[in-house]
């Protein structure tokens, strides 16, 4: 049997727009509503893709700053491109593996990404004090 992670792969980020872009700003969309979360706070977004999620953080909340970790160059490549994301910090990352200091955020989300984690408790501790709101 194969596991997500093993069963997807996340190396195109022009097909995941036209196949998932979309969906993921519906349900991110909801999903920040859920959290009504303050402005001008400093996010953390873990597996942005290719910003789809990202994005909204940047066009609806007036956050200080953006950060976005994934393991796809494919998919960051994407997301650096996108006009909102300009000022964005985009970088290869995995959620195991965190690159960031304990006081770095306010605010972390994983939007539509656990099930690709490995071993998704793993660098969660760095997550303490950064508020962590939630994974989809
Ligand atoms: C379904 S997409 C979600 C992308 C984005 N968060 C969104 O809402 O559109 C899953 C993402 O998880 C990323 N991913 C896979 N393994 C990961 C890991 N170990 N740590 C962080 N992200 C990972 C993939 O590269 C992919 O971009």
């Amino acid at each position: 049997m194969s596991t997500a992670s093993e069963a997807i792969r996340f190396s195109d980020g022009d097909a995941y727009e036209r196949f998932m872009g979309a969906w993921s700003r519906l349900v991110g969309a909801s999903f920040l509503a859920w959290l009504a979360p303050a402005p001008a706070l400093r996010w953390l977004d873990v597996g942005c893709g290719n910003g789809a999620f990202t994005s909204l953080l940047a066009e609806r909340l007036e956050p200080l700053s953006i950060a976005g970790i994934d393991p796809s160059e494919q998919q960051l490549a994407y997301a650096r491109a996108q006009p909102s994301l300009r000022e964005a910090q985009l970088l290869q990352a995995g959620a195991m593996e965190l690159p960031f200091g304990a006081a770095a955020f306010d605010s972390a989300v994983m939007p539509l990404v656990l099930p690709f984690v490995p071993v998704p408790g793993r660098g969660w501790p760095r997550w303490r004090g950064w508020c962590a709101l939630g994974a989809l």
